[in-house]
């Protein structure tokens, strides 16, 4: 315990902790990686965009309202993408913006009949790829990984060949948190003509991404875990300065139409990434995405990510000196530059230990089949909340020890 207030002590970012709604201070939240903590910020946000629905009713469009997609993209391109402006918006769900530009890219790649995509990557994913491979007789090959680890640009490079229209993967993997090599493999697919699609729901937030650098084509993710966007909050679409005149998305909605109000006969796509639109943007929503963007970019993505580091690192120092002996064992990778903000724990009964927590005041989530994933928000969560964590699984894992 000494030791993880003195890690919290000397913690630059403990401070952010109080822009955040604490709930319950003896709560062990280690799950910001499905839903991050909602920040004061947006709160008051919420009321006062509530209050502005009330008092300019249709005028708010006119008042901010219609730019918010490509507002809050810029944004978030500038404080977590590593993307310059005019190629992020947001808006719609993760599966669907995972969908527009996954039909896209196989669009601008006519003839071409294979998507390289990763069998262990999360399942709206996987089965996005197989509704358009049937859709379109196309063939996914599906990648297999170490289970503690994710694609690595070898494997891809044997994959790929000039039938490869697309290549679509995670950069930080759900299950174990493992960093594919994105600069390495951009370069690999574009050297066989395929374009690539990454969803960075894991990573944005977490870790410092440069989309624009690692000469990435396209990539979407979700806003509600290290953004801290709120529960279903809307996703986010990257597309590339350079591919944007060949990626035409499929659902052709009169927002993402040149000139919308005209009303016009025809689809005549926007100029930009406004094109990526089709209906009404989400305001309320996008609003609380914001406000958490706002406090990715306040603390730094730099200091985020070596938070993060430092959090994982403990979270598996402890495990090892913990946990091993009780049987359970680290399943993402020990090199921190490939290991994104949380630690996946491999025990056969990790289901039940995920109850059990909870009972204990630990919240963490089961992935099948034997993980506890443990989920650090570098903003949020405090060393003493890890030790908190490992402390209670060792409590439970040495109750069904002395059980059997
Ligand atoms: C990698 C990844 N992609 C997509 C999603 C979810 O997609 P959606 O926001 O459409 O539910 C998740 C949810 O946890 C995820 O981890």
């Amino acid at each position: 315990v000494d030791d993880a207030q003195a890690r919290d002590a000397h913690d630059p970012l403990a401070g952010f902790r109080d822009q955040f709604v604490i709930g319950d201070p003896e709560l062990a939240y280690l799950d910001g990686n499905s839903l991050g903590r909602l920040p004061k910020a947006t709160a008051e946000r919420i009321r006062r965009d509530i209050q502005a629905w009330g008092e300019d009713l249709i005028r708010g469009w006119d008042r901010g309202w219609m730019e918010l997609p490509v507002t809050v993209g810029d944004l978030l391109g500038s404080a977590a993408l590593g993307a310059g402006p005019g190629q992020v918006v947001v808006g719609d769900s993760t599966t669907v913006c995972f969908y527009k530009l996954a039909a896209a890219a196989l669009d601008a790649r006519p003839g071409r009949r294979r998507i390289i995509a990763n069998a262990d990557d999360f399942p709206t994913d996987r089965y996005v790829l197989e509704s358009l491979a049937t859709a379109r007789d196309l063939e996914v090959v599906w990648l297999r990984f170490d289970p503690d680890a994710g694609p690595d640009a070898s494997s891809i490079a044997s994959a790929l060949d000039d039938q490869t229209a697309l290549v679509a993967v995670s950069h930080v993997a759900y299950r174990s948190a493992h960093i594919a090599d994105m600069p390495a493999i951009n370069q690999l697919a574009h050297a066989a003509g395929a374009l690539t699609l990454w969803d960075l729901s894991h990573s944005a937030g977490a870790l410092a991404l440069a989309l624009d650098a690692d000469d990435c084509d396209l990539a979407v993710g979700c806003t509600y875990k290290y953004l801290n966007g709120g529960p279903g909050a809307p996703a986010y679409m990257y597309v590339r300065h350079e591919v944007q005149a060949d990626i035409r998305q499929p659902i052709w909605g009169w927002l993402g139409r040149r000139d919308p109000f005209s009303m016009g006969p025809g689809y005549l796509p926007a100029e930009g990434p406004v094109a990526l639109l089709s209906g009404t943007p989400p305001v309320l929503a996008l609003g609380c995405v914001q406000e958490g963007v706002r406090l990715v970019a306040q603390a730094g993505i730099a200091a985020i990510r070596e938070k993060g580091i430092r959090l994982t690192q403990y979270a598996i120092e402890l495990i090892d000196r913990y946990l091993a002996p009780l049987g359970a064992a680290v399943g993402s990778p020990r090199d921190p530059l490939r290991r994104g903000a949380h630690v996946a724990l491999r025990h056969p009964d990790a289901a039940a230990l995920t109850v059990a927590l909870r009972q204990r005041q630990v919240i963490t989530d089961f992935r099948e089949p034997d993980v506890v994933r443990l989920g650090l928000s570098p903003l949020t969560t405090r060393y003493i909340d890890v030790w908190r964590g490992i402390d209670a699984l060792r409590e439970t894992l040495s109750e069904n020890v002395d059980q059997r």
